[in-house]
């Protein structure tokens, strides 16, 4: 048995030598380490070697073990990797290209209200708050829309029960149709002066086009002292489109009406538009009517303001050359991660 461990050394030894590489070694370590390779072949030997040499033997055998595992264990080194490591263990192939993990951002519209309500901030206005679900109160009435006006009309708004089975009272509710109803809501719960931006969803049932959506977002201003006067609101308006769309943007300012302002105006805003300067209508503004400051127990003859209200998507759609509203509301990832 000693000439036969000493052989079985030898051999092991001589033939890892001539081993190049992984997959020799790998039928190298089965013919002599593995499970009915020659190392455990020899073993049950022992079991037959007189009592008194058995310690001696076993010994030798242990060397014998060692000394070829060791071998081994450098061989393997030597080739890098391979053997058991390779066969049970996990590959890594560093060569192969990473996983394409793309950091989360912000949605386009959520950048643009940031962009916007930063702006105004720091111009001085604070941020104002109001529901999505409204009343026919702060809707309407205290907006100086009487009940009979067009803009009630059921088929131009998205109530919350059919018009015609309820009766007009104050709790007919409605998703709110424009965000001029913040600015009942802060007047109702702040003494003047003032000086606020909101931006929220507003709801219109118009037809889906490259343009109109039924849900999309309104920046409303409204900023009330004394003596406030137009030049106060082209002024503020002039301001937030050179902070916001550069330094040539420029701001013009169309007679029109709502209920709510007297004078009124649209608000049309020039900014570049791929590549090229454009006037762009953006919203509505005018002076606080006096019915309104009524409504919510503000003295008229002492107070004066202004509002304007903005199209959210409309001025992201100019700033980031958006061609369709609609893109906005797809969450098409491939669009997204643009912006
Ligand atoms: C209003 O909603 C007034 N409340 C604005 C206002 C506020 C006037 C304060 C005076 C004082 P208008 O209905 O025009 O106005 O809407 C304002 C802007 O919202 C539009 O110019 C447009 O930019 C945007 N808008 C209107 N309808 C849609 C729609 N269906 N989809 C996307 N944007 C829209």
């Amino acid at each position: 048995m000693v000439q036969m461990l000493a052989e079985l050394e030898r051999e092991g030894l001589d033939s890892l030598a001539g081993v190049k590489d992984a997959d020799a070694l790998e039928r190298w370590r089965i013919e002599y380490l593995g499970a009915k390779g020659r190392l455990r072949a020899a073993m049950p030997m022992l079991k037959d070697v007189p009592k008194d040499a058995k310690p001696a033997i076993g010994k030798r055998l242990n060397e014998v073990k060692a000394a070829l595992e060791t071998a081994f264990e450098t061989k393997m080194q030597a080739i890098g990797g391979g053997g058991e490591a390779r066969a049970s263990g996990p590959v890594v192939d560093i060569t192969e290209p990473g996983l394409d993990l793309r950091p989360g951002r912000r949605h386009v519209l959520t950048r643009t209200v940031d962009e916007i309500t930063d702006v105004f901030a720091r111009m001085g206005f604070s941020i104002a708050e109001g529901p999505e679900v409204e009343d026919e109160w702060h809707n309407f009435t205290a907006l100086n829309i009487p009940p009979d006006h067009p803009a009630r009309d059921p088929a131009d708004n998205f109530y919350l029960r059919s018009v015609a089975k309820a009766e007009r009272t104050s709790d007919l509710r409605m998703l709110r149709s424009q965000t001029s109803t913040i600015q009942i809501r802060t007047m109702e719960k702040t003494k003047p002066p003032l000086k606020v931006v909101a931006v929220g969803r507003v709801y219109r049932p118009d037809t889906h086009d490259a343009t109109h959506f039924s849900m999309f977002h309104q920046i409303e201003g409204l900023y009330v002292d004394r003596g406030v006067t137009m030049i106060d609101l082209k002024t503020t308006l002039f301001q937030f489109a050179r902070a916001y769309f550069g330094e040539q943007a420029e701001v013009r300012m169309r007679p029109s009406f709502f209920p709510f302002t007297e004078p009124s105006a649209e608000v049309d805003m020039k900014m570049k538009v791929r590549g090229e300067w454009q006037w762009v209508e953006l919203g509505g503004c005018g002076m606080v009517d006096p019915n309104v400051f009524e409504a919510v127990g503000y003295d008229a003859e002492e107070w004066t303001g202004f509002a304007f209200g903005l199209g959210v998507e409309r001025i992201a759609m100019r700033k980031y050359g958006i061609a369709d509203i609609r893109m906005l509301f797809e969450n098409d990832a491939r669009f997204l991660r643009q912006f």
